[in-house]
């Protein structure tokens, strides 16, 4: 196998089942005997975590600040774990990463794309995930499932359109990049969810084991 790690991130709107499936993804890696680091956005190191509660907390950000925000986390949560992680042959599996920066402010907060490709590329120098899980489900199942969960932080207590334009986003995202980003249809049965993502996880630890 090569000596770098693999990047893969799941994402998707509220209560598409990420958590689930990303102790999933890791079971299914580790059985191969690869080592994984989960990991979520934002968040993940101390700095990204603190800067988390302020973004899920009541504060009324801007949308522009929000956004500066979230890279600021993203910009330490690379730094400090992601890349170093890599570089030691370790997978690395993120509950989200710059897909939702694309879609919850680009789509939900309608800023301009252009601005998010701008920090992308000036903070990330080139990283992008090496395979991204989309589950994607009807805006309503994953509120009521959010809901039902209690679970009612700042984003998951946004409107029906915005999440709307969230998910019409992220579909757009993988429309753009089909190789990168695999559609996941997230209202299907847990099983025939897991199957999906299992092929897509094989895939990848083939084309790396060469
Ligand atoms: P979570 O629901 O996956 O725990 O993430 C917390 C919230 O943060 C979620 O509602 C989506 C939001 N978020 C953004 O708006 N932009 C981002 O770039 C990231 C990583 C998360």
């Amino acid at each position: 196998m090569s000596k770098r790690g693999r990047f893969i991130t799941l994402e998707g709107g509220e209560g598409v089942g990420k958590t689930t499936n990303l102790a999933y993804v890791r079971r299914f890696l580790e059985a191969w005997g690869i080592e994984v680091v989960t990991t979520r956005e934002p968040g993940g190191v101390a700095v990204a975590e603190r800067l988390r509660e302020l973004l899920v907390g009541k504060e009324p950000w801007l949308p522009e600040a929000e956004l500066l925000l979230l890279f600021a986390a993203r910009f330490h949560h690379v730094r400090e774990l992601i890349l170093p992680a890599l570089a030691q042959g370790k997978w690395v599996v993120s509950d989200r990463f710059t897909d939702a920066s694309y879609a919850y402010q680009g789509g939900g907060r309608e800023l301009p794309w252009q601005r998010i490709r701008y920090l992308e590329d000036w903070l990330l120098a080139g990283l992008k995930p090496d395979l991204t899980l989309l589950l994607d489900a009807p805006v309503e199942v994953g509120l009521a499932r959010a809901r039902a969960r209690g679970e009612t932080n700042r984003f998951e207590a946004e409107t029906q359109a915005f999440m709307q334009r969230v998910r019409r986003a992220y579909l757009s995202l993988w429309q753009q990049e089909p190789d990168r980003i695999k559609r996941i249809d997230a209202s299907q049965p847990l099983l025939q969810v897991q199957l999906e993502i299992a092929g897509h996880l094989k895939a990848l630890v083939e084309r790396a084991r060469g």
